[in-house]
């Protein structure tokens, strides 16, 4: 197990060009496997909402269960960055709000940073935030947060007006001291064009290879569901199938009387 990822050390790779890998972990158990593998940052993130409790937004998830995953997934880890998202309305009401929430969020459950959405609209939260040593990634193009605004989950970014917004937020959010910006959904040569105008790095999702890291969410990249499959998603395993089989072989096995065995029984 290597030394601590730190914010300064992810700064540090993009200056090497060595890509960061990132994913989310919502449990102690899954952050000690992706931990263990040698992520470098795992992101709380507030997709807990969509993927662990079965809402079809991030909207409905709190402070409180954000505090509650972080310290499952920072008992689960030795060696990865900790981020936790703030939810929504934890950090748009006024910077002090923010400030407040955010270090909750480092003091009670052990995150090592914080992720907001948003680019100059919640700049005086994060400068509030990273002059007091509380570390912030930032989040543009693609926010779910925002999904009743934007109206769907389509690509953002693509005219010229939206672009050059997500641009000049990326190096605000730099000059207010974030360590690190999210880029979701947005094309390749933005994220690219962002990624070389700023000394942070960036991690994309569905933004392309020129970012300086990638980041997935774990249960979408290890095919948990069979139907959400967006384009940016590789799949790296078929987890449905093999729990559906190993589910189904057990409520053979138990009906059958083949469950347990001998061998699996106390004499
Ligand atoms: O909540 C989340 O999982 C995220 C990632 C998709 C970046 O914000």
């Amino acid at each position: 197990m290597g030394k601590r990822v730190t914010t300064r050390r992810l700064v540090e790779l993009k200056r090497k060009g060595t890509p960061i890998a990132c994913l989310t972990a919502y449990d102690a158990l899954t952050a000690h496997l992706f931990d263990a593998a040698g992520i470098d940052v795992l992101l709380v993130g507030d997709s807990v909402g969509n993927v662990v409790q079965g809402h079809d937004t991030t909207l409905p998830v709190t402070l409180e269960q954000m505090i509650y995953h972080t310290q499952a997934v920072v008992r689960g880890v030795q060696r990865a960055l900790v981020v936790t998202d703030m939810p929504f309305m934890t950090y748009q009401v006024s910077p002090r709000d923010a400030f407040m929430n955010a270090g909750r969020l480092m003091k009670e459950a052990g995150a090592g940073a914080v992720k907001l959405e948003g680019g100059r609209r919640v700049l005086e939260a994060v400068r509030l935030m990273t002059e007091n040593g509380i570390p912030v990634m930032g989040h543009l193009g693609l926010t779910p947060q925002s999904i009743h605004q934007f109206g769907s989950y389509k690509e953002r970014g693509t005219s010229e007006e939206e672009a050059q917004q997500i641009k000049d937020d990326a190096i605000a959010l730099e000059q207010a001291g974030a360590f690190a910006i999210v880029l979701e959904k947005i094309p390749s040569d933005l994220a690219s064009a962002i990624t070389a105008s700023v000394s942070i790095p960036t991690i994309g999702i569905g933004a392309g290879a020129d970012c300086d890291g990638q980041i997935l969410v774990w249960t979408d990249m290890m095919g948990m569901s069979t139907e959400f499959r967006p384009r940016f998603v590789r799949r790296y395993a078929e987890l449905h199938d093999v729990i559906t089989r190993g589910v189904q072989t057990y409520i053979d096995d138990v009906r059958n009387h083949t469950f347990p065995n001998a061998d699996e029984s106390y004499p």
